[in-house]
């Protein structure tokens, strides 16, 4: 049980590796009078592949971690994450760690904004292996939007391309090529795709390189931030606990210079940070 502090605290984001800084950057557009504490569990990525298990229990040490550093809110900005732990740490974890803190996710939000985007009421989903196999994104989608027809599509090597810095190469061509080509074979009235990892907005101009033309490409990262603003809005008792000083602090659990160099790939500023070590 960690103590319910009266302080206030950053907004802890939490993913596997760098691609939760997509979804950090729209977050401090959009709201950046608020702290923020980034955690990256670098040495542990890629996420993707790995079982249900593991990733529920490295996602549910991070959160500790970023309890014990003060946050009371943290957004898991991994889709792997959010689809194979959220519901666990919601529903499990979170009334015996303690239950004034909140742990929100990112495939809700990418979720509701769907509907109102598709026309043909066909979308496709580019993902992880693991968030596709955990249906997560059919299940949120078909709670609220019943006659959509979601089609996924696993691309296990398109983080592996973005992590090693060759999402820009000619090899990362052939990738999505592949994928892109898959998805639109299997459903050619498909027209809106989610990024539904938030690693992919690097691979943005290739996605649009081979989509067909029409077809929207949705990224997360403006949602999930819109989504932040308003779940602040309605509960103001948590608004309360989150400090507003303007700052952002980095933590990882690989090397901080490792990862001071890589996140210059996804954000354009020289940053503060910390090794940690999980459980
Ligand atoms: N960025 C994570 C996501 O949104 C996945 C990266 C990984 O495989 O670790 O799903």
């Amino acid at each position: 049980m960690i103590e319910s502090t009266g302080k206030t605290g950053p907004i802890g984001v939490f993913d596997s590796g760098y691609g939760g800084l997509t979804i950090l950057h729209q977050m401090r557009q959009l709201l950046p009078q608020y702290d923020y504490l980034y955690l990256g569990d670098n040495a542990r990525a890629p996420y993707g592949p790995r079982s249900f298990d593991i990733v529920y229990q490295f996602t549910r040490e991070a959160v500790e971690k970023l309890f014990s550093m003060g946050c009371h809110l943290v957004i898991l900005a991994c889709n792997t994450a959010s689809a194979k732990a959220l519901r666990s740490i919601q529903q499990n974890d979170l009334p015996q760690i303690d239950p004034n803190r909140r742990v929100l996710g990112v495939i809700r939000p990418t979720a509701e904004c769907i509907g109102s985007i598709t026309q043909s009421r066909h979308v496709g989903i580019v993902a992880t292996a693991g968030t596709i196999k955990s249906e997560s994104y059919v299940m949120e989608i078909h709670k609220l939007y019943p006659d959509i027809t979601v089609t996924g599509e696993p691309c296990p090597m398109w983080v592996p391309l973005i992590e090693n810095n060759e999402y820009d190469s000619p090899g990362a061509d052939y990738f999505v090529e592949k994928r892109i080509g898959n998805l639109m074979r299997r459903d050619p009235q498909i027209d809106s795709i989610i990024l539904g990892c938030t690693h992919y907005p690097l691979l943005l101009n290739k996605i649009l390189k081979y989509v067909p033309r029409g077809v929207r490409i949705v990224p997360q990262g403006e949602y999930v931030a819109n989504s932040l603003k308003d779940y602040l809005m309605r509960h103001p008792e948590m608004d309360m606990r989150c400090s507003k000083h303007g700052t952002c602090h980095y933590l990882t659990t690989e090397s901080a210079e490792k990862f001071r160099e890589s996140a210059q790939l996804f954000l354009n500023e020289d940053i503060d940070v910390e090794r940690v070590v999980l459980g």
